[in-house]
């Protein structure tokens, strides 16, 4: 990427492991939707994926974790403002409500049933929290109207534009915007990473999102060409075997 003039690539066609990709990384990505980005899927099944990366962010400590990782970020702040962009269950907002005591959080998705069940359950009663649709896209909230935006386990959904157009919107309406998202392992690894999820992939909706998610999932080079076409600065850190972590800022 360092070799990369940023100003010649075509965001849209740029391959998920970035511009320079080799061709066996070029070959493990597809355009095939995940169930939850599909007009013609029902919502029970939707739903059914939904839960289950709740429950498994709840076994392996997934919002916990990423809830600490955000908290981080606002260390600084004694009442952070805090937007979930893409919170699907809101799991990661809960944890963040119950690690600071007065953050003030917007927790919002772009799939309506999904915010619906987020205003339905605790979250949508807490004095602290507001519960809005936003297409992290399309942010509708000022410039700087949050210290802080996440957005986890999602970025990945959004084709490259799209996804250049989270992180400009992102860093326009939050100081910062967390993005926590799978690694994209080297292509030998990343080759053994599906082979131990496809023959599931058919059976199981989680695991047939799960496979997609990973044909799908960024790059470093590919984040930090994103963040350019942007017009933001990106710190990144974790990755081969830990869920990426980037950090934009709007480039000063
Ligand atoms: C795999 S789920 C992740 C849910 C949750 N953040 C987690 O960590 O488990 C991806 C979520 O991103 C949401 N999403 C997809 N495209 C989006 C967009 N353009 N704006 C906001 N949310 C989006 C989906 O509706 C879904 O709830």
């Amino acid at each position: 990427m360092d070799d990369v003039d940023t100003r010649t690539i075509d965001i849209a066609t740029m391959p998920r492991g970035g511009p320079t990709a080799s061709c066996l990384d070029r070959a493990l990505q597809t355009d095939r939707l995940e169930y939850l980005d599909r007009d013609d899927v029902d919502a029970a099944t939707k739903r059914s994926v939904i839960r289950a990366l709740e429950r498994t962010g709840e076994l392996f400590g997934n919002h916990e974790r990423f809830a600490h990782i955000a908290l981080d970020e606002v260390a600084d702040l004694p009442d952070p403002r805090i937007v979930e962009l893409g919170a699907g269950h809101g799991g990661l907002s809960a944890r963040l409500l119950e690690a600071h005591p007065t953050a003030r959080l917007t927790v919002t998705d772009v799939e309506p049933d999904s915010v619906a069940a987020i205003a339905a359950g605790e979250l949508g009663a807490h004095p602290r929290v507001t519960v809005r649709v936003f297409d992290a896209t399309s942010i509708d909230a000022a410039d700087d109207a949050f210290d802080l935006a996440v957005f986890a386990l999602a970025f990945h959904h959004l084709p490259p534009a799209a996804a250049a157009r989270v992180i400009a919107e992102g860093t326009r309406v939050a100081t910062k915007l967390l993005i926590i998202d799978l690694p994209r392992p080297p292509a030998p690894l990343h080759l053994l990473r599906l082979a131990t999820m496809l023959p599931f992939a058919p059976f199981i909706p989680f695991v047939h999102d799960g496979v997609i998610s990973s044909l799908r999932t960024y790059s470093p080079s590919a984040l930090r060409a994103l963040a350019a076409h942007a017009g933001a600065d990106i710190e990144l850190r974790g990755g081969l075997m830990s869920p990426q972590v980037a950090v934009a800022t709007r480039a000063r």
